[in-house]
């Protein structure tokens, strides 16, 4: 194989990566649930967005919804860490479910800014993408006060003659969306944005983590689900650095033209994948020749979050 002629290959490790505060808590709620009330217990719509993570919740007993329509009345039933809209949980009491609201509370922070700004009469401006889950329950929060900009081009599309407020997706590539503000700023000098970045800082990190280890790579590897936003962004901000990006699932969508020519590799995971994907990664690549692992942190990260009362013990 190609790595006996050509001596190890280099793995930068970007760091940090993989699980975030907000993800290890969400997946630690619906573990607590299950040990506390036992299987089922019901999750609306992924708890994190991983494949892998839902798939391992599942065979725990967990079962996973798109709607409360589907959960019988008086069970318990998780929120997911990407937030639920207002009507949600008017929906859930009405069917007397037994909720325990996973909601990361850095994406709960982003409703209160919300809620302010449209309580004071603002137009608050999401930058974010459409049909996220995230940004449907942040709007929610504010039902015909809310409008969603995606690119710097919809902003021209704002009414005038509104006083402007804008937040972000938590989960958003700071590059793009610091544009995105600039040009709402621009066209309405007086809004106010968030009074600090709305974009988490397991995102930010993860960003400047694989900006770091891109440059010196000939190929990144983002370990991640294709509907994880942070993840694409990890792709995308690799991408930008000039280094061609792969998003993978898992070792085995790994593909091996890729690494043909490929010296050094540089490998992260968003913020939903877990850390045994990246070790799975790397085992993969050690059984296509040897391997040298660099690993430079770019941030040391110590939030960790509470859990609910419901399962705290
Ligand atoms: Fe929360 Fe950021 Fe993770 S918003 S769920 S800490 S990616």
């Amino acid at each position: 194989r190609w790595a006996a002629a050509a001596g190890p290959r280099r793995v930068l490790l970007a760091a940090p990566r993989s699980f975030c505060a907000g993800v290890d808590r969400a997946i630690e709620i619906v573990v607590r649930a299950l040990e506390r009330h036992g299987p089922p217990v019901y999750v609306r719509k992924q708890i994190v967005h991983n494949r892998h993570v839902v798939e391992e919740l599942e065979q725990q007993g967990a079962i996973f919804v798109e709607e409360l329509t589907e959960v019988p009345a008086g069970a318990v039933t998780i929120f997911s860490a990407h937030g639920v809209g207002p009507a949600v949980r008017e929906d859930a009491a009405r069917r007397g479910l037994q909720v325990i609201d996973a909601t990361c509370p850095l994406v709960a922070k982003v409703h209160a800014e919300a809620r302010r700004f449209a309580a004071r009469g603002d137009l608050v401006v999401l930058i974010g993408h459409a049909g996220h889950e995230e940004v449907e329950g942040t709007l929610g929060e504010i039902p015909g006060r809310g409008v969603l900009v995606e690119n710097v081009d919809d902003v021209a599309t704002l009414p005038g003659d509104r006083r402007i407020a804008y937040l972000m997706q938590t989960t958003l590539a700071a590059d793009e969306a610091g544009h995105i503000a600039a040009a709402i700023r621009r066209r309405f000098p007086d809004a106010e944005g968030p009074r600090t970045d709305d974009i988490c800082y397991a995102t930010t990190n993860r960003q400047r983590a694989v900006q770091a280890v891109a440059g010196g790579a000939d190929l990144v590897l983002v370990v991640g689900s294709a509907n994880s936003s942070n993840s694409r962004r990890l792709a995308e901000v690799a991408a930008r650095e000039g280094t061609v990006a792969h998003l993978i699932d898992g070792p085995s969508d790994i593909a091996l033209d890729w690494l043909a020519g490929a010296r050094t590799v540089g490998l992260t995971a968003g913020a939903s994948a877990p850390p045994w994907l990246v070790d799975a990664v790397v085992a993969e690549l050690r059984g296509l020749g040897p391997v040298t692992i660099e690993e430079n942190p770019v941030a040391e990260e110590t939030i960790s979050f509470t859990l609910p009362l419901r399962v705290r013990s």
